[in-house]
C-alpha cells in the first residue's frame, strides 16, 4: 500500500484526492492539516492502488477494498507516474470530477516542445526552439553567439542538460545514436548572472517566488541539481509574465521558470512546471484555493485570489521548508 489514507473515507466531509507519490511529501505534511483545518477531508493514492470499475451508472473508484467518491482530484503525476496517472485523471474527468491540474495540461508541461509550443501561441516564447530526432539538424549557428542548450524531452530538476559550445561538443552530439526515447530539445545559451526565478502560481495568480542561484562551477539552478534559494519579491512585470505563462500551460497549481537575460535585459521564460515541489507560503496559498475549489469548483476557479502576494523583500527563513533552509543564499 503506497498511499497515504489518514483520513475517514466515509466521513460525510467533502475529500480532495491527491494522484501522486511520497516524492513530495514534505510537501503535502503541510498541505494536508492545513486542508483538514477546514473541515475537507484529504487522502493521497498512489495510481497502484487505485482500483477502477466500470458501471452503468459510472466509474466507481477503490483503495484497498474502500470505496472513495472524492469532489476534486489534484493530479500529482509525474516521471514514470505520468502515463499510469494520466490514464487515471482522464477517467476522473470523464466522471465529471474537477481535476487540478488535468491530464492533458499534465501531459503537455511534462513535455519541452509542448511547454514551450503553449509559450509560443500565448506570445511569450522569446528565442528559437529546435526539437526533433535528427542531430544533423543542429549546428553552431542555430545559436546567436553558437552556444545552445540541449535538453530531453521528457526531463526535469536539470537532468539530462548540456550546453554545447566547440565544434567537438556539436560533433560529440551528432554522434549520439537515434532512438524514439533521443528526441531532443534545443534552444539558445541565455547569458544570466548564475541564477533563474521559479515564481508560483495558483489559478493563475502568482504568489511567492524564489531565485535559484547555480552551484559554483555549474548553471543549472535546479534545487535537485544543488541550486541555492533566496526569496525574490514579486514585481508588476514578474507578476504579469507568470499570470500569462500560467494560462498559457493551463496550470492551476504552478511552477513558472524565468530567466534574467542580461545581453538584452529582458526576462525569458524557460519553461512552465505542473507538479512543482513548493514551499509552505505557497501551501498556505494552495490549501485555500482547493478548500474552496471543492466546494464549488467554478466559482473558485472565477473568483479565487490569493489573499497575500510576496511582494516585499522577506528574509524570514521560515518561508522555506526546514530541508531547504541550509540551502538559503546569504544576503550580498
Ligand atoms: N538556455 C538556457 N540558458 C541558460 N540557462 C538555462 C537555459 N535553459 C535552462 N537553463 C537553466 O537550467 C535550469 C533547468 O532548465 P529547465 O528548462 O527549467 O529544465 P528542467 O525541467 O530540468 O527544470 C533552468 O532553471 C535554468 O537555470
Ligand atoms: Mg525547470
Amino acid at each position: 500500500m503506497r498511499s497515504r489514507l489518514e483520513d475517514d473515507l466515509d466521513s460525510c466531509r467533502p475529500l480532495i484526492l491527491f494522484l501522486g507519490d511520497e516524492r513530495d511529501d514534505e510537501d503535502h505534511d503541510v498541505l494536508f492539516p492545513k486542508i483538514r483545518e477546514s473541515g475537507v477531508s484529504v487522502v493521497r493514492v498512489h495510481p497502484i492502488d487505485l482500483m477502477i470499475s466500470l458501471k452503468p451508472s459510472g466509474p466507481r473508484f477503490t483503495v484497498d477494498g474502500r470505496p472513495v467518491r472524492p469532489k476534486l482530484v489534484v493530479g500529482w503525476v509525474l516521471d514514470e507516474l505520468l502515463w499510469p496517472g494520466m490514464i487515471q485523471l482522464d477517467v476522473f474527468e470523464r466522471a465529471g470530477i474537477p481535476v487540478i491540474n488535468d491530464t492533458m495540461t499534465l501531459f503537455r508541461t511534462a513535455n519541452k516542445l509542448l511547454d514551450s509550443s503553449q509559450l509560443n501561441t500565448g506570445g511569450l516564447l522569446r528565442y528559437p526552439v529546435l526539437s526533433g530526432y535528427d542531430r544533423t539538424a543542429l549546428d553552431p549557428g542555430f545559436a546567436p553567439d553558437g552556444t545552445t542548450v540541449v535538453k530531453p524531452l521528457r526531463g526535469f530538476g536539470g537532468r539530462g542538460i548540456e550546453r554545447l559550445e566547440s565544434t567537438s561538443d556539436y560533433e560529440m552530439f551528432r554522434r549520439m545514436d537515434t532512438s524514439l526515447d533521443s528526441a531532443y530539445y534545443a534552444m539558445p545559451w541565455v547569458e544570466n548572472p548564475g541564477r533563474d526565478i521559479r515564481v508560483y502560481t495558483v489559478n493563475h495568480h502568482p504568489v511567492f517566488a524564489m531565485y535559484r542561484y547555480a552551484p559554483p562551477g555549474s548553471w543549472i539552478t535546479n534545487v535537485t541539481a544543488g541550486g541555492r534559494i533566496a526569496m525574490c519579491p514579486l514585481t508588476a512585470e514578474l507578476s504579469d509574465l507568470a499570470s500569462r505563462a500560467s494560462r498559457a500551460a493551463n496550470t492551476l497549481i504552478g511552477g513558472v521558470d524565468i530567466g534574467e537575460d542580461v545581453e538584452t535585459g529582458g526576462y525569458v521564460i524557460y519553461e512552465v512546471n505542473s507538479c512543482p515541489t513548493c514551499e509552505p507560503p505557497v501551501l498556505e496559498m494552495v490549501a485555500d484555493f482547493l478548500t474552496e475549489a471543492v466546494t464549488d469548483y467554478e466559482a473558485a476557479r472565477a473568483t479565487w485570489e490569493p489573499s497575500h502576494v510576496y511582494t516585499t523583500l522577506d528574509r524570514d527563513p521560515k518561508l522555506f521548508h526546514p530541508s531547504k533552509r541550509h540551502l538559503i543564499q546569504p544576503a550580498d
